[in-house]
């Protein structure tokens, strides 16, 4: 399977980022790497049409459960797989953290989201007052088995990134053995709590282009998803060939 590269541009980039941040993925070798790039909504449609007859994927950074009615300011699932679409992130921890969103809101954006044809990368991870309580692991269960609920009875795709929430952004990566020893326990839970075999599981958190090849050399490390490092034209773009 190729290794999964997935950018999370946040609320980072202007519109005059996109362009030059695409032309780095196309000129990356994809008959290895399988490429995701998620930008915000209202960059959606122009990355869409930059990557357009290519092999990059487009994801958006979260969504709404309901497809349409009274709900000023969301965006349904539905509408983003319209709009090009194949992947949505869910439950990042900047969500969590800032919007307050539960598991149980999670889960329903989870499950919209697979209704409507998204495949989504569901984040979980531990805080830094969990990692230090010895919680990571227990943590990280209960998120999974609460986020999936009611995915077990379903059939499409979903994918893990395994996101512990003290080193996203900064600078202090997970070490890629420790990553690596998560990633199997996430897959033998979610074997265990939805009956999916092997699930993707990326890792996420100050990944750039020195230590990604770290990452990826890993069993049980599928991919990555990484935020600043892919916002950066020079740093993406050697992130991208230090992947292979
Ligand atoms: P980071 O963010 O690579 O900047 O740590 C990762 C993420 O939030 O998905």
């Amino acid at each position: 399977m190729k290794k999964i590269i997935a950018a999370n541009w946040k609320m980072t980039l202007q519109k005059e980022n996109l362009a030059p941040l695409v032309e780095v993925v196309k000129q990356a070798n994809l008959d290895e790497l399988e490429t995701i790039i998620c930008p915000s909504f209202t960059h959606l449609s122009k990355v869409a049409n930059l990557i357009e007859n290519t092999s990059i994927k487009l994801g958006a950074q979260d969504c709404f459960w309901e497809e349409k009615g009274a709900y000023t300011g969301e965006v349904s699932a539905w509408d983003l797989k319209n709009e090009g679409c194949q992947f949505v992130l869910v439950g990042h921890s900047e969500r969590r953290r800032y919007f307050a969103e539960t598991d149980e809101i999670i889960n329903k954006k989870l499950l919209a989201s697979l209704v409507s044809g998204l495949t989504p990368i569901l984040c979980v991870g531990e805080t830094k007052a969990e990692k230090d309580a010895g919680q990571t692991l227990t943590r990280v269960a209960e998120q999974l088995k609460n986020d999936l609920i009611g995915v077990a009875a379903r059939k499409e795709q979903i994918i893990i990134a395994y996101e512990p929430v003290w080193a996203i952004g900064t600078g202090d990566s997970c070490s890629p053995e420790i990553a690596a020893q998560i990633h199997s326990l996430i897959k033998q839970e979610v074997k265990k709590d939805i009956g999916i075999e092997d699930v993707i599981v990326l890792y996420g958190g100050s990944v750039d282009d020195k230590n990604v090849n770290d990452f990826l050399r890993q069993n049980f490390v599928d991919g990555v998803l990484v935020g600043g490092a892919s916002t950066k034209v020079e740093v993406f773009s050697k992130l991208l060939a230090n992947s292979i």
